[in-house]
């Protein structure tokens, strides 16, 4: 029995949608999240800067005690996961596009990845492409999470620019778009009303949520107190103190949404 918590990290809100899967997942863990706020979005950043950004707040989250860490951001596992592997001597859990279940959807049609234009840049995404991407196309979506932080998910703002992103593509038969970035999850509302009926929308929270499962696991890391964690701990690096009490309502929302 391991007491630790484990700490959740996203350049901001976004990551509280995979928290929410976590903590459904596995209730007896206690869960510290940290969200960079103060340095999102990460997406149009530097590769070198994200790699730098995650560093710190990972390293923020292992010396408050975390026993295992889930980089719950596609764009920072991309620019950071493999050096902090390198780095710690703990788990460290790290999220792709869950463009490989959206391929095997037995269906026709094309499958639209959104994601940060970091993510679809790097290196990573390639490999995925290569395995799973025939009928993929990469879909960047600059300003929805500058959106997201501010609160928006669900306004005509947001509406407009799902449209223009996504609009282009809806002319061929569309099979799934895959939530290539754990903020687009919290916008499953505004895209199920744009998208044609029958598309699936699919994201990565549960596979990531099952594989910290099993590496805590193998690890002999899990809590197995056999009661229910307190509920999580929010942190971020912003100034603004009220972000820590937004985000305990946005994980609400998150918990609620779950199907
Ligand atoms: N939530 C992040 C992801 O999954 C990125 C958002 C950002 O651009 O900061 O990719």
């Amino acid at each position: 029995m391991d007491d630790r918590p484990i700490g959740v990290f996203d350049s901001g809100f976004g990551g509280i949608t995979v928290l929410a899967e976590a903590a459904r997942l596995l209730p007896e863990e206690r869960f510290l999240f940290l969200g960079d706020n103060q340095n999102a979005p990460y997406g149009d950043r530097s590769a070198e800067e994200v790699l730098a950004f995650t560093r710190l707040g990972v390293g923020q989250l292992t010396s408050l005690g975390c026993k295992a860490v889930v980089i719950a951001c596609n764009t920072a596992t991309s620019a950071a996961a493999e050096a902090l592997r390198q780095e710690l001597a703990l788990p460290v859990i790290g999220m792709e596009p869950a463009l490989k279940p959206a391929a095997l959807l037995p269906r026709q049609g094309t499958v639209l990845v959104m994601a940060t234009a970091m993510t679809l840049r790097l290196e990573k995404f390639h490999q995925l492409m290569a395995r799973y991407g025939h009928d993929a196309v990469p879909v960047p979506c600059p300003g929805l999470v500058e959106l997201i932080e501010a609160g928006d998910t669900d306004g005509p703002r947001v509406e407009a620019l799902l449209r223009a992103l996504l609009g282009p593509h809806l002319d061929a038969p569309v099979k799934a778009v895959v939530l290539g970035c754990t903020h687009y999850v919290f916008l499953r509302r505004a895209l199920a009303r744009l998208l044609p009926q029958g598309v699936a929308l699919v994201d990565g929270n549960l596979g990531t949520a099952r594989q910290l499962q099993a590496r805590l696991s193998q690890a002999g890391l899990l809590r197995g107190s056999g009661e229910p964690a307190p509920a999580p701990r929010f942190m971020s690096t912003s100034p603004d103190a009220a972000i820590p009490q937004r985000m305990q309502a946005w994980y609400r929302c998150a918990l609620d949404e779950l199907p």
